[in-house]
């Protein structure tokens, strides 16, 4: 199952050690999980060691007003302000671009309230239906309060998808605004970002793209994605229970302060009206020393940057993933009793696919199912994952929802195994 990872130093043929990797996840030692296989990672995943480790560490050492001159504080202070840096060269981008706040739900709702203030009558925000309700509701009613007016990117009705030919015909000189997400909670289909991104700016509009359904499958380049926004959430990227929020350094200036008067100048004070916290941003960077372990476990180039780590390690993650999913995908494929949202076949449409699979099965409670698969050791749910606008879209009813299973890097094959086969029991013959 080896697969070809290019690095600058050439190709070699490198697979993912998922044994290693699992050794840095603690939840996997606990005897609940023996025989169990985790698919809701796409509401949490597990975190790393590294991480736990950090936040005890924070607690234990150093819990105490950061960034006065007695020793723990300033300890305290320097992680805070390690976490920022190493997550802003992770991510192609400067410290001072880097907000840590609670959630990405509350990210967006600073976000939209910030953006609200600029918006004027006959100014136009561009919204999907494809995204989770957090980068879409906030700035819907933003829209609304100032008066603008809303343009909904709309899904393909059949795939799921969006078509950029309808975001072209959507943008003109009064956008303002465009969100969308690099990847659905429940499509898994990658969006072409850096597209988008261009036909938001050739018309002068900024870019804010929810990255949460992709960060945990791949670190994201976001200075090469060109968003003038990126925001994901920490904790289903092995981290602590924070959302992060790249806010490029034109759109922060651009941005009213949402914070105190006095932290005007200060960036990351700026739209984190909730105040940091402090234990959970300094131990944010954590998961990239988890990240750094991966890479030197697999002979990455020791003179590689952290963005250049992030990359080797995010191919390595993806291969793996890409590996896994068509065992998945395959079980669900082709049945007349069940409807994948989104593509049921690996490479069936453009661009590629994350391993969050979604579907209905007709004939049956998607609750009920869930339940008999959760019987079966396959950690599981059923709803509508705060994606009610996307299920809508798809002609599925929210409240009755649909089945979930998400993966990540640290899935093995007997985790796919036991899946498919409790799904086809669950599911019963063809
Ligand atoms: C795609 C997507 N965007 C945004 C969110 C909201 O993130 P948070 O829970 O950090 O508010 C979620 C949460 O499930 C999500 O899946």
């Amino acid at each position: 199952m080896n697969r070809v990872t290019t690095t600058e130093h050439g190709t070699d043929t490198i697979s993912l050690d998922v044994a290693e990797v699992r050794r840095h996840f603690p939840a996997f030692d606990q005897a609940e999980q023996r025989d169990q296989s985790f698919f809701e990672n796409a509401g949490g995943s597990f975190a790393c060691r590294q991480t736990i480790e950090a936040l005890t560490h924070y607690y234990v050492e150093n819990k105490v007003q950061p960034y006065a001159d007695y020793p723990s504080s300033a300890r305290a202070g320097a992680l805070m302000d390690r976490s920022r840096e190493r997550w802003a060269e992770a991510l192609g981008v400067e410290g001072r671009e880097v907000v840590f706040g609670p959630s990405t739900s509350a990210n967006t709702y600073v976000l939209a309230h910030a953006f609200g203030e600029l918006l004027e009558p006959g100014d136009e925000v561009v919204v999907t239906d494809q995204d989770h309700e957090a980068n879409t509701g906030a700035i819907r009613r933003a829209a609304e309060r100032a008066g603008a007016t809303l343009r909904e990117w709309q899904l393909d009705r059949a795939s799921g998808q969006l078509d950029l030919d309808r975001l072209r015909e959507l943008v003109g000189s009064r956008t303002r605004v465009v969100t969308m997400p690099h990847a659905s909670n429940i499509i898994g289909q990658e969006n072409d970002v850096a597209a988008a991104a261009h036909i938001a700016h050739r018309a002068g509009a900024r870019i804010v793209v929810d990255g949460v359904s992709f960060a945990p499958h791949t670190i994201p380049d976001v200075a090469a994605l060109g968003a003038d926004v990126y925001l994901f959430s920490l904790y289903k990227t092995y981290s602590v229970h924070q959302g992060l929020m790249v806010v490029r350094s034109g759109t922060m200036t651009e941005l009213p302060n949402q914070g105190h008067f006095f932290n005007a100048d200060v960036p990351d004070k700026r739209l984190n009206p909730a105040g940091p916290d402090h234990a959970q941003v300094a131990a944010a960077g954590a998961v990239l020393d988890y990240v750094d372990a991966l890479h030197r476990h697999h002979g990455g180039p020791p003179d590689a940057t952290l963005r250049q780590r992030a990359d080797f390690v995010s191919a390595l993650w993806r291969s793996h993933e890409d590996d896994l999913l068509p065992g998945l995908l395959g079980v669900l494929a082709d049945r007349q009793d069940v409807r994948v949202l989104g593509a049921d076949a690996v490479g069936e449409l453009p661009g590629h696919r994350c391993p969050t699979v979604a579907f209905d099965p007709l004939a049956a409670d998607p609750a009920d199912v869930a339940r008999e698969l959760v019987r079966r050791g396959v950690q599981t749910s059923s709803g509508h994952y705060y994606a009610v606008r996307v299920l809508q879209a798809l002609g599925v009813d929210p409240d009755r929802g649909v089945v979930r299973l998400s993966f990540v890097h640290y899935t093995t094959p007997g985790d796919i195994e036991r899946a498919a086969s409790a799904l086809a029991e669950v599911l019963g013959p063809r």
